[in-house]
This record gives structure tokens, sequence and C-alpha cells, in this order.
């Protein structure tokens, strides 16, 4: 029979030391070889998990066996984020600093739930946060030194409009009628080409029913750049006031998932402030991919109007060469985000939280515990520097520049959208004698599979509403951003869906 007494053996740090330099060194090949590897891997659903037994090991098994795992298992069964030749989605940046921030974070393995649980987490996520916030060009209200505004690193894009629509509700929750006993029905507002998040978050909230509640969650039409159209998001205000709903939340997309398109702020600022003068609903702006080229000055046009948000949110973990999770967020004022979130049983009452001297940043998140992540942000930010972050930046653009003439040098495409940055929408419409596909969607769609079978390049399609005259088309995403990217993979791709079309 088992020892009941018995403790586990734990690594010591000597063998962590080993193994760890181990581990180090696997990544480190990885990143040199990550370009060769097949971007996707070849698959079946359920062949990895076939590889587990059906239960956990009774017995501990040695390290050797696990790590030799990672190869047989984990490695044929990946499709590499970090190779140059993936361009689908939008990037999820990796780099050095990143990685052993990381590392460093995971192994002083704190939590930063409350100032007092790991002051460092805390002051160095405020302070890094208020670094970003300048380096993009955001107002001053919008950082912690404001004392009323401030920045927090959330887990997604996802997280941060979902903690922005519960703020929205919360004040306008504030504008009703006091002692009002129950909530009115409020209403949030985007665009048809914004993320999924959007409604998502007004499931969570409980203000949507449904994924296809448009009473409660009003898409409103784009202009033929898919850009939102202010009039109709003015005119949808309107009505639903007039309808004695209550509108708590805009969220406009800066770089829409789709094709780029940069809803403009400041116009989206002055429809809520003519639909609803002072009872206006939060407005907050999802710059999750975006948002990183306004560390360059040349590119902050995209947020002209910022200052009339009420929050703002882009992704370093995309575009910003900071692991996967870092979303930065920021808010105008935080006071209708902690009444939102706070709430405080005893075992989390302490005197620094009481004396107001010091940031919780539990009351700004949907979960209690939190990871050290200012620490990879921190480590980017001064490994490379505002002008590393801008080379990278704008290296990426350059590239997304070469593509789009590349395509208009080829009879067969054309460009399905304006250029965003780095990332360009494409299809092919003629063949090689000249004449019009006669089913283009599904020849973009074949040509895609085509090309990605291959491993040679990753890229995935999208489907463009009507808009400007033009039906509804399916057309391919080129988006350009991988940390070690360059011109070579991007005309390598090109060639490749040259040599693939019809
Ligand atoms: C515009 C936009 N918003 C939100 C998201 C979701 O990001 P996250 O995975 O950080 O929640 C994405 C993802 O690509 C996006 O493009």
């Amino acid at each position: 029979m088992a020892d009941p007494t018995r403790a586990p053996e734990h690594m010591s740090p000597d063998e962590f030391r080993r193994r760890g330099r181990e581990v180090v060194d696997f990544i480190a090949d990885y990143m040199q070889r990550v370009d060769t590897l097949p971007v996707l891997p070849d698959v079946r659903p359920g062949e990895v998990a076939g590889l587990l037994p059906d239960a956990a090991p009774e017995e501990p098994e040695p390290w050797e066996r696990l790590f030799a795992d990672v190869g047989r298992v984990v490695m044929p069964g990946l499709t590499h984020w970090q190779s140059p030749n993936f361009f689908a989605f939008f990037p999820a940046n990796s780099s050095g600093p990143a990685i052993l921030a990381d590392l460093l974070s995971t192994g002083l393995a704190v939590q930063g739930m409350l100032w007092q649980t790991s002051p460092a987490c805390t002051e160095i996520e405020t302070r890094v946060m208020d670094w970003l916030g300048r380096a993009i060009g955001l107002p001053e209200p919008f950082l912690a030194a404001s004392g009323t505004g401030g920045g927090v690193i959330q887990g997604t894009a996802s997280e941060a409009t979902l903690v922005a629509m519960l703020a929205g509700r919360q004040r306008a929750r504030r504008l009703l009628a006091a002692g009002a006993s129950h909530d009115p029905a409020f209403t949030v507002y985007t665009s048809t080409q914004a993320h999924s998040s959007v409604i998502k978050a007004a499931m969570i909230a409980g203000i949507a029913r449904g994924p296809d509640d448009r009473t409660a969650v009003r898409l409103i039409g784009t202009d033929s750049s898919y850009r939102v159209d202010c009039a109709a998001l003015e005119a949808a205000l309107r009505e639903d006031l007039a309808a004695a709903r209550v509108p708590c939340c805009v969220v406009a997309t800066v770089g829409t998932t789709g094709c780029g398109a940069a809803d403009s702020v400041e116009d989206a600022a002055g429809a809520i402030a003519r639909a609803c003068g002072a009872s206006a609903p939060w407005l907050h702006v999802d710059a999750a991919w975006a948002g990183a080229a306004a560390v360059c000055p040349e590119h902050r046009g995209l947020l002209r109007g910022v200052g009339r948000a009420d929050s703002l949110c882009f992704n370093p973990h995309k575009w910003l060469l900071t692991n996967f999770d870092c979303s930065a967020m920021w808010v105008r004022d935080r006071g209708p985000l902690l009444g939102a979130l706070s709430i405080t049983p005893d075992y989390l009452r302490n005197a620094a939280s009481e004396s107001g001297a010091v940031i919780d940043y539990r009351d700004w998140q949907v979960p209690l515990g939190r990871r050290f992540r200012a620490l990879k942000l921190w480590f980017v930010m001064r490994a490379y520097g505002l002008r590393g972050l801008r080379e990278h930046v704008r290296a990426h653009v350059r590239l997304g520049e070469l593509f789009e003439s590349l395509v208009r040098a080829d009879p067969r495409f054309e460009v399905a959208a304006p250029r965003s940055l780095s990332l360009v929408c494409f299809r092919q419409v003629r063949d090689s004698l000249g004449a019009p596909l006669p089913d283009p969607d599904g020849a973009n769609r074949a040509l895609l599979d085509r090309v990605n079978a291959t491993g040679r390049a990753y890229l995935v399609h999208t489907v463009l509403p009507a808009a400007g005259g033009e039906p509804a088309r399916l057309v391919l995403r080129m988006a350009v951003g991988g940390t070690r990217t360059g011109e070579a993979h991007v005309r390598a791709a090109w060639e490749l869906l040259q040599s693939a079309a019809e």
C-alpha cells in the first residue's frame, strides 16, 4: 500500500537549471528552423489525441520521456504561427525578450490581483501602460498619471470589449432615474464588419439574448471602404432612444478583421453626441491589430478623435513583438469600470487598498488572479526601444505595399479592398487568357486550398459583403506581420500564389 505520509518528489533547482537549458536550446533551435517547417500540419482530427493514453499515469514519469514527447506528439501537430511564411488571420508576434520575460513571470509565479499581492507587478504595469499609451499618442486623460484614467493589460481584446461594455452599462445605469429597480432594455452598436467578440460580449453581459439578437446589438452598415456609416449609427441611436431603449455602448473598429478598415472615431463620437447629448453611450475603440501601427507618427491618423472615446484596446500580442497574452486597454475614466467590476470580500481587504493610494487591477478585469504580464511588455519596450518598434511596423507596411504592387502587376488578379497597413485583400478574377472567371469565389477558394496544401505559406480568406455596387465576394487575405517575415518570404508567397492560379 502507498505510504500516506509520502510527499511527491519535486524537480530540484539543479535539475531545473539543467532541464531549463535544454528547453531554451530547443526553443532557439525552433526559431532557427521554423521557416523550413510546413506552416500547416498534416494531421487528421483525433490523431494527436490518439497518441495520448486515456488516463493520466499513476506513477511519475522521467523527464526524458516527457521531453521526447514534444518531438513525437506536439511538433507534428502544430500550426507554425512563428513561421515567416504565416500570413493568415493576424500575426501573433513572439520575440526573444518577450519569451524570456514570460519565463521569468512564470518562474516568479506571483499573482497580481491586488497591489499588495505583488506591488512590482502592479506598479510596473501602470508605468509601462503609460509608456505605451504615450507611444501611440493617447491623450493624457487615458494615462494613469492623470489620476482618473489609466491602462490595464487584459488577456485578449475580447475581454477588453466585454469590460468596456460593462463599464458603459454601469455609466448608463447611473444616468437613469435614481432608484430605478430594474434595468431598461440596453442596446449596443457596432458595424457589420466588427469582430464577433462584440456580439459575444453583449451575450455574456446579458444584454443580447443570443448571437442573432439584432434588437440589443445593432449592426450598422458600412461605406464602400467597409467603415461604419456614421449617419446610420446616428439614426439607429435616435430610433432606439425614441423607443425607450438605452444605448450603453458603441464599439468602433480601427482595423477590421476582414480587411483592416478603420472606422472614424471622430465621426462616431460626433454621431453619438448629436443623437444622445449628455447621456452618450460608452465609446470603445477596438484597434486589436491596427493599433500597434500608431507607434509610428505617420499612422496616428488611424486614431484621430480618440480623445472623444471612453476606452481603447490594441493587442501588443498581435503585431508588437510581445507573446500572447498581452492586450493593452486604456480608459479615460476608471470610475464606471470599477463600479462595474469591484466587489470586496473580507479576505481581499487591506490597508493599501483602503488608503486609495494604489491600483488593484482585479477591479479592472473579469478574473481575480492575474499573471505578471507587464514584465514582457516592459522587456519588449526596452529591448527594442520605440525606434525598434517603429522599424518593425514600418518594415511590414512596406512589405504590404510591395505585395499590393505585385498583385496589381498581374492582370489575373485584383486588389479587392483598400490595402490597410500590411494587410492586402485580393483575388483572382481572370484566367491566363484574360477571360473573367465564371465562378471567382469557387476558384479563389480552390486556389487557397492548393497554396495552403503545399505547406509553404498559409493564408485565409474572408467574405467582403456587398458594398459600393460590388456583390459580396470571397477574397484572400495576405496579412504580413510575422516577427521574422521579410521580403523574400513575401515574394515567395506571391510566386506560389501565381503558380497555383488558373
Ligand atoms: C478587430 C479585432 N477585434 C478583436 C479580436 C479578438 O482578439 P482576441 O483574440 O485578443 O480576443 C480580433 C482578432 O483578430 C480582431 O481582429
